[in-house]
């Protein structure tokens, strides 16, 4: 049984420096190994790193699984069908003063993925991005963020049905499909892009809401800045007929799905640690946005 105390001390000093992007501590000393499918901290700086873990065909709940600041180019991972978590990139803009690497990685294609099991996906800030395909990812537990990513005009998870936690993006974004999509905590959606807010609300219609605990938002939200362009669930006169303004949170979800409610109340320290980012990054995009005036 591995050490939770341990977990949390590699969690901390790898974590959130990684995501806070102040510094870069990326100590590989966590992992005595450095090539094992056991590692707790998984950080894939280059070609070699994704040779060997597509070779693992499985990863423990309770490891960090990121793409290296340092990495470059396209991140292909096939053969891996479920990871605790996938992130990359930071939870804020870059501030002046920061020492910070920016993210080299161009484009994130698993093709068989299927399940994010306790973690959640976060992309934030990452200049270059251009594209993520994961066209079999099915499940995310936890959180969804897509943020900051200049270049990234397209989400499209053609297989994605429930997120456990809450879904959250953001950027210059043109097209969002997510067809699928049955069930999320919550979502709401910002877009400078050409996105069609009232398109995706009626795509979304029969989304089914699974509020946790400690969310700060509520239902789907959809905004682009115009007028006449957005969405949101709550408020009947911008819904769609048909929908209910207040969804329950069990209407329409049939019994066997594989969304596991009481893993949002999970107390270990890691993984609280890292799938809060959505409230983190909420709270610092306010601390930039108060730092502005
Ligand atoms: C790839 O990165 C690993 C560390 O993750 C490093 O040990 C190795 O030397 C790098 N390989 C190449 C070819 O740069
Ligand atoms: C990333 O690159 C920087 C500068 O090139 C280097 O100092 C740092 O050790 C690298 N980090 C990793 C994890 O390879
Ligand atoms: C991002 O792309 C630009 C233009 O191709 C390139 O100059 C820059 O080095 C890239 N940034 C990183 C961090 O790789
Ligand atoms: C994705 O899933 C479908 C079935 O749902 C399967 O036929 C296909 O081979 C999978 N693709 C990959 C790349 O695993
Ligand atoms: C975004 O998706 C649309 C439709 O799927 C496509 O026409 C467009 O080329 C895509 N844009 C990029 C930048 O991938
Ligand atoms: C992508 O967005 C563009 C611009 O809003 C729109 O014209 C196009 O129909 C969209 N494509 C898809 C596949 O939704
Ligand atoms: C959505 O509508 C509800 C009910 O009218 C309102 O309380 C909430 O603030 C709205 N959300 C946003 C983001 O505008
Ligand atoms: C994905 O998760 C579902 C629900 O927990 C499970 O039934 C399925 O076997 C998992 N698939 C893989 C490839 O791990």
């Amino acid at each position: 049984m591995r050490n939770t105390r341990f977990l949390l001390a590699a969690g901390l000093s790898t974590a959130i420096p990684y995501v806070v992007g102040t510094s870069q501590p990326q100590s590989r000393d966590v992992s005595p190994d450095p090539y094992s499918c056991s590692n707790i901290v998984i950080d894939i700086v280059n070609q070699t790193d994704i040779d060997f873990y597509a070779s693992c065909s499985d990863f423990s709940e309770d490891i960090l699984f990121f793409i290296d600041h340092n990495f470059t180019g396209p991140f292909e991972l096939p053969k891996i069908k479920s990871v605790p978590e996938i992130s990359s990139g930071y939870l804020g803009p870059d501030l002046s003063g920061s020492d910070r690497i920016d993210d080299g990685v161009t484009s994130v294609s698993m093709p068989d993925l299927v399940n994010v099991t306790s973690g959640g996906v976060l992309f934030g800030y990452i200049k270059n991005l251009t594209s993520i395909s994961f066209p079999n990812l099915s499940l995310i537990t936890k959180d969804f963020v897509i943020f900051g990513d200049t270049q990234l005009s397209n989400v499209s998870l053609p297989s994605l049905e429930f997120v456990t936690g809450g879904v959250l993006l953001n950027g210059e974004l043109d097209n969002i499909s997510l067809p699928k999509l049955k069930s999320v905590a919550y979502m709401r959606v910002e877009s400078t892009g050409s996105l069609d807010c009232v398109a995706l609300g009626k795509s979304l219609f029969s989304l089914v809401f699974t509020p946790g605990k400690y969310d700060m938002y509520a239902g789907f939200t959809c905004w682009t800045g115009h007028a006449g362009n957005s969405y949101n669930s709550s408020d009947s006169t911008s819904t769609p007929a048909s929908t209910t303004s207040t969804p329950s949170n069990s209407a329409s979800m049939t019994s066997g799905t594989s969304t596991s409610p009481d893993s949002s109340t999970k107390t270990n320290g890691g993984i609280i640690l890292q799938v809060r980012f959505l409230e983190l990054l909420l709270c610092f995009a306010t601390m930039v946005f108060l730092a502005a005036f």
